[in-house]
């Protein structure tokens, strides 16, 4: 087998978090931040992973892989044997998920290539393993990078539209993304008529969003339509905590953010986990808090770079 490297994008999602659970528009970009996995065999017959960004390190006998073989076309019944795979990546990132999964898919093709749909289709097993209803928006943007719209499977990317540049915050409360979303759709079945507006409305947040994006690439990039974007980001970030998914850290970040002039948001799962604030052409981020992170190597068209920043 010898060795091999392969790697995942982060992804952070602009608009439609939860909403897109229930069919609604998202939107998702890709990071320049990734989760990195080394493979590699050894005479002894095993097969090793590590992924140093979150410290894991697994081994296992070739041949306790080789009833996988068997499958290659991502079916339930692999889905079952995966199990103990996509444990490696219980409680970390999507990417790191994805990331076990291609390294899987690399072993069983014999690294073949690369074949992005297959990778997706693993990824988007893992995803069910881990959280249980996922909508597929974050196996999609961590296998396609750049950024992309998401609506009911239908995975578009989005080549037109400005360079971006955001502001990561962690706000290093743990969550369970299957908690949160199982709580919003109990939301919704207790609330129908109070919540499904809500989603309406995070999906005419994301169209308007695109709509705005779209508009910016065209026609150059003015303030009043940061402003939009920004207005766009409180709204749904009210709606996210109307959703039942915000956090007093959270709510920490958009207020310590408003303080500067700058607007916040949680993104992806909520209940803790990351913000992401969106900086304007002419803001600067305090060096202390600007480890950057290889502008060059961003394969996302959105975002042009993105800081570290702890709460
Ligand atoms: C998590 O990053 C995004 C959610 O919408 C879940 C999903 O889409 O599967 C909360």
């Amino acid at each position: 087998v010898g060795e091999r490297f392969v790697s995942a994008p982060g992804k952070a999602i602009l608009h439609g978090e939860h909403a897109v659970v229930h069919g609604k528009v998202a939107l998702a970009v890709s990071l320049n931040l990734r989760t990195y996995l080394r493979l590699q065999g050894t005479a002894s017959g095993q097969i090793c992973i590590h992924l140093p960004n979150i410290d894991t390190f697994r081994a296992w006998d070739v041949a306790a892989l080789q009833p996988l073989v068997s499958d290659r076309k991502g079916g339930t019944s692999l889905v079952e044997r995966l199990r103990a795979f996509a444990g490696v990546a219980e409680g970390s990132t999507d990417s790191g998920n994805m990331a076990v999964l291609a390294f899987l898919y690399l072993y069983l093709s014999g690294f073949a290539g690369e074949e992005l749909t297959l990778i997706n289709k693993w990824a988007f097993q893992g995803e069910k393993i881990i959280h249980g209803n996922p909508s597929g928006v974050d196996n999609a943007v961590a296998t396609w990078g750049g950024i992309l719209r998401y609506h009911a499977g239908k995975i578009t990317p989005l080549s037109r539209v400005p360079l971006l540049r955001i502001l990561l915050t962690n706000t290093k409360v743990p969550r369970s993304t299957k908690l949160l979303v199982s709580g919003v759709k109990d939301k919704i079945n207790k609330f129908p008529s109070i919540m499904v507006p809500v989603l309406e409305s995070v999906d005419a947040v994301s169209r308007t969003c695109e709509l705005t994006l779209r508009e910016m690439a065209t026609a150059g990039a003015s303030a009043q339509q940061y402003d939009t974007l920004e207005e766009l980001m409180d709204i749904n970030q009210h709606h996210l905590s109307v959703m039942g998914v915000g956090h007093p850290a959270l709510d920490t970040l958009c207020r310590l953010t408003l303080a500067h002039g700058l607007h916040s948001k949680l993104t992806g799962a909520g209940g803790g986990g990351c913000g992401i604030t969106l900086l304007r052409p002419g803001n600067t981020t305090h060096p202390h808090h600007t480890p950057v992170l290889h502008t060059s190597s961003v394969r996302s068209a959105g975002i042009s770079e993105h800081t570290s920043l702890s709460l």
